[in-house]
């Protein structure tokens, strides 16, 4: 029997999923084999993190079920969808910040000694072995918070693996990864798929979707549209699947303009970022580029006044001069931070979407005294409008919005400042194809009202379509400087992880 005529191994039949005001899945019936990568693609808000969350236990279905090997389920929690062999990456992270590698991966499962006590070197050598079985670069005792978001990324993955399970669901495992991450997640997967496993794989990135998956299932508003073999797909269809409509995703990249006599603004940073110095003139994206772990989030968080303890940043144009060391003085100066992290340091998530969309900007409004909650509300949501957020009410809480809607609340927040400098650590993350050409529209449009952007991004493409200069960083350091213009992907490639250095040495 080959792996074609296969019964599946996970079914959904007339799932549904239906919260106020709001349906998140109208009766899917879903379907995987084992042995088999399975990708799930929608639009922002389609559903499918709820059909993930449905399938590993964490979300109940209002109506239908999860059949697994022939067998109807109903998972009462994740830990009865584990026992059933089901894990989940889900698409926030999950980990305790204050613990190291080896504590997180077996949270709650630590071997134990004879005495009932923790087993701490097995527990070590266990995350040893299991790391280096599948080729994860991390020490068991690193502390989780003094890793990179892909790191943390691919401790959730060794947790999940570590519990030897027959169907494994990542929802948007590569939005953090650098190219050479992404490589190694990929041979994991089709080392799992090779041993039977079933791994579902929800990811915007269609390119990928096509590289890795062996069946693509599409999802829009909540139901399923379309089941596709992803061998001879092209990007351009399966946006198409997506959006139900022919060519929509189509934006051709235009080039920003930076006018000759345009402002530069200097950006010194004079304690502790190693006497960090950068211009950007005003209406220049620049971006930065580095391998994961190079220090491209430590850089920008520095010059967004979030650096280490002390850390004084000057900027200076002709006739403003400014100086900080927080985040908030940052901001008071027209510095604006988007983070990458938005769970742990970006959202309030006891607030409502429009609260958050406007949290940066009110201490704008109300330093100058005029505090004018209508006049935000209403640019709040011309921005979410323009940003294409998906969301049942304005008022509802941001937790409930999507993952990528929730990244472009962020994103609108950033916006609603009108600032000076922006700085976006992957700006895009998590957003469907439709809006990341809508967010690179706005960050371009901003760019030419005169405001200076700094983009760090993990995606090459996104950097060769969307700046004007690259800065290439290394090992924590500025390590040379492009023009985008000047350069191909392979370039970039080159000199983001080759000896040899390109460009200019700053
Ligand atoms: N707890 C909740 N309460 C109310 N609505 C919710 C809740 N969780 C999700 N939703 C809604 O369900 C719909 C589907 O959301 P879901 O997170 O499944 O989308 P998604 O396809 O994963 O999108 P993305 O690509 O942005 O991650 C959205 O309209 C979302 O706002
Ligand atoms: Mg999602």
């Amino acid at each position: 029997m080959t792996v074609n005529d296969a019964p599946p191994l996970l079914e959904t039949r007339g799932l549904c999923k239906q919260y106020p005001g709001n349906t998140a899945l109208d009766g899917v019936c879903f379907s995987a084999r084992g042995g088999e990568i399975h990708a799930i693609v929608g639009a922002n808000g389609a559903g499918k993190s709820t059909l993930m969350t449905i399938l590993s236990g964490a979300t109940r279905p209002s109506r239908g079920c999860v059949v697994l090997s022939g067998e109807a389920r109903t998972f009462a929690s994740p830990a009865d969808a584990l026992s059933a062999g089901i894990a989940c990456v889900y698409q926030e992270l999950s980990l305790v910040p204050q613990l190291d590698v080896a504590r997180n991966v077996f949270l709650g499962r630590e071997p134990r000694t004879g005495r009932g006590t923790v087993d701490i070197r097995r527990l070590y050598e266990q995350t040893a072995a299991l790391l280096d079985r599948f080729g994860l670069n991390v020490a068991p005792d690193a502390m989780t918070e003094a890793l990179s978001v892909a790191d943390q990324q691919l401790i959730e993955l060794a947790r999940a693996l570590s519990m030897e399970p027959r169907v494994l669901i990542l929802d948007e495992p590569t939005a953090v990864l650098s190219m050479a991450e992404k490589q190694n997640l990929f041979r994991i997967l089709r080392r799992l798929r090779d041993n039977g496993i079933l791994v579902i794989y929800v990811s915007h990135f269609l390119g990928e979707v096509i590289e890795i998956a062996d069946r693509v299932t599409v999802v829009r508003d909540g139901r399923l549209v379309g089941v596709h073999n992803a061998r001879g797909m092209s990007v351009e269809n399966l946006a198409d699947h997506i959006t139900g409509e022919a060519g929509l995703q189509a934006t051709a990249p235009e080039p920003t303009v930076v006018s000759p006599d345009a402002r530069r603004l200097d950006i010194n940073v004079e304690r502790g970022g190693d006497g960090t110095r950068l211009s950007i003139n005003a209406g220049e994206i620049l971006g930065i580029a580095g391998l994961g772990g190079s220090g491209r989030t430590a850089f920008a968080r520095t010059l967004a006044g979030a650096g280490r303890r002390g850390a004084r940043v000057r900027l200076s144009d002709g006739d403003f001069s400014a100086s900080y060391t927080s985040v908030a003085k940052a901001i008071a100066n027209g510095v604006v931070y988007l983070t990458e992290d938005r769970k742990s340091t970006g959202l309030f998530p006891a607030l409502s979407v429009t609260e958050n969309a406007t949290a940066s900007a009110l201490g704008a409004f109300s330093a100058l005294g005029l505090r004018r909650p209508g006049r935000e509300r209403a640019a709040a949501s011309e921005l979410l409008e323009q940003l294409k957020v998906v969301a049942a009410s304005p008022r509802m809480p941001i937790t409930e919005l999507s993952g990528g809607n929730q990244q472009k609340v962020l994103l609108a927040r950033a916006l609603m400042t009108r600032p000076r400098l922006l700085i976006c650590d992957e700006p895009t993350r998590g957003v469907d194809i439709a809006a990341k050409g809508q967010i690179h529209r706005i960050l371009r449009d901003l760019a030419r009202q005169g405001v200076a952007i700094i983009v760090v991004s993990s995606e090459n493409e996104e950097l060769l379509s969307l700046t004007d200069r690259l800065l290439i960083m290394k090992n924590g350091r500025t390590a040379g400087e492009m023009r985008t213009a000047d350069t191909d992907e392979t370039q970039l490639l080159l000199a983001i992880s080759g000896d040899q250095q390109k460009g200019i040495p700053t």
